[in-house]
């Protein structure tokens, strides 16, 4: 039985060295160590070998199977190395050739902010700035979300100090934009926002685009003709825009709006997960609590908010299932978009 594993021990190592790719490592894997792979049979053989051999021939055996295992462990990694290696010069960027009429291009991301921005700004919005790092009272407490309030449990929250945050979305620029200006206002704001989440469709930088307008006469009709009009703008005239009741605290009422998939025009497709619509956005008449805490006559004036998820528009856009893919900046992806 020595022999025997031994034998079975060469001739699997033989069979490593010739592998030319992972699928072969993966055929030698199953070969030798799967269940009815040559050295679980011999394992099996153990009982049948006189007591006193036992200890010997099993640690023989234990030993073959690690080195098979360690074997093709290492000529794994090697496969990895040359693959990677091959990836790395196929991208190799070399600075000092003269450029060819190879043009970068925009991310999707950014193609999608500027579209949006085009879009309000043609109809008079102004562009207001926000930051990254925001206090507890701007992201939270002036939104109408108080310290022990359960939609602070919706926005899992990086926290830098007990009072200083990350800014979990761009909603805190309506406040900065109401402390400051006095109504008509109609601002856009974009940029990065901020939650511990990370998957296939949440990551924990992300964008969004946010929408304030305060003014005398604004109603529900004003929102909803905005919302439709970009969304058509953005992802094409065919695009069906419908307004699901939601709830948010800055907002009353809320809504949220889907589009129509425009991949598969609402029949169900792996873009919308056979749903046949895409959530896009959250929007509402701005709560008259916050109207009021920033001085403005709620018998006059009205107002209606806005945020977008900018990534899950630019995954409609460009036909993209998975949000990591844009972050990965894959070349090929990027002149795909172009
Ligand atoms: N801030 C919300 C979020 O990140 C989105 C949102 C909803 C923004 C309603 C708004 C609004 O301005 O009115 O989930």
């Amino acid at each position: 039985m020595e022999t025997k594993t031994k034998q079975i021990l060469n001739e699997a190592l033989n069979e490593i060295v010739k592998a030319q790719t992972k699928q072969d490592l993966f055929l030698i894997n199953t070969k030798y160590l799967g269940k009815t792979g040559e050295i679980s049979l011999l394992m099996r053989e153990l009982k049948n070998v006189p007591a006193e051999d036992k200890p010997k021939i099993g640690s023989i055996l234990n030993e073959c199977r690690q080195k098979i295992d360690t074997t093709l462990r290492e000529k794994a990694k090697e496969f990895d190395e040359i693959e990677l290696n091959k990836k790395l010069q196929n991208e190799k960027v070399d600075v000092t050739i003269p450029v060819k009429n190879e043009l970068g291009t925009l991310h999707p991301i950014t193609l999608t902010q500027k579209e949006l921005m085009d879009f309000f700004v043609k109809r008079g919005f102004t562009v207001r700035v926000g930051t990254d790092v925001e206090t507890d009272y701007y992201c939270f407490e002036a939104l109408n979300v108080p310290k022990d309030h359960p939609a602070r449990d919706m926005q899992d929250t990086f926290y830098i100090t007990d009072d200083i945050v990350l800014r979990t979305h761009t909603s805190a620029t309506q406040i900065h934009t109401m402390e400051k200006y006095k109504p008509p206002i109609k601002m856009v704001s974009t940029g990065p926002a901020y939650r511990v989440d990370e998957d296939a469709t949440h990551s924990p930088v992300f964008h969004q685009f946010e929408i304030l307008v305060v003014d005398e006469n604004v109603s529900m009709a004003d929102l909803k003709g905005t919302v439709e009009e970009f969304i058509k703008y953005l992802l094409g005239e065919k695009t069906k825009v419908r307004l699901r009741p939601s709830y948010f605290p800055f907002t009353e009422p809320s809504v949220e709006a889907d589009a129509s998939c425009p991949k598969c025009g609402g029949k169900g497709c792996s873009l919308c997960k056979n749903c046949g619509w895409i959530e896009v956005l959250g929007c509402g008449m701005v709560h008259p609590n916050i109207l009021k805490n920033h001085n403005i006559d709620t018998t006059k004036y009205s107002g209606y908010a806005v945020g977008i998820g900018i990534e899950r528009l630019a995954m409609i856009k460009y036909g993209i299932n998975d949000m990591r893919q844009l972050y990965e900046n894959d070349v090929n992806l990027l002149k795909q978009l172009k």
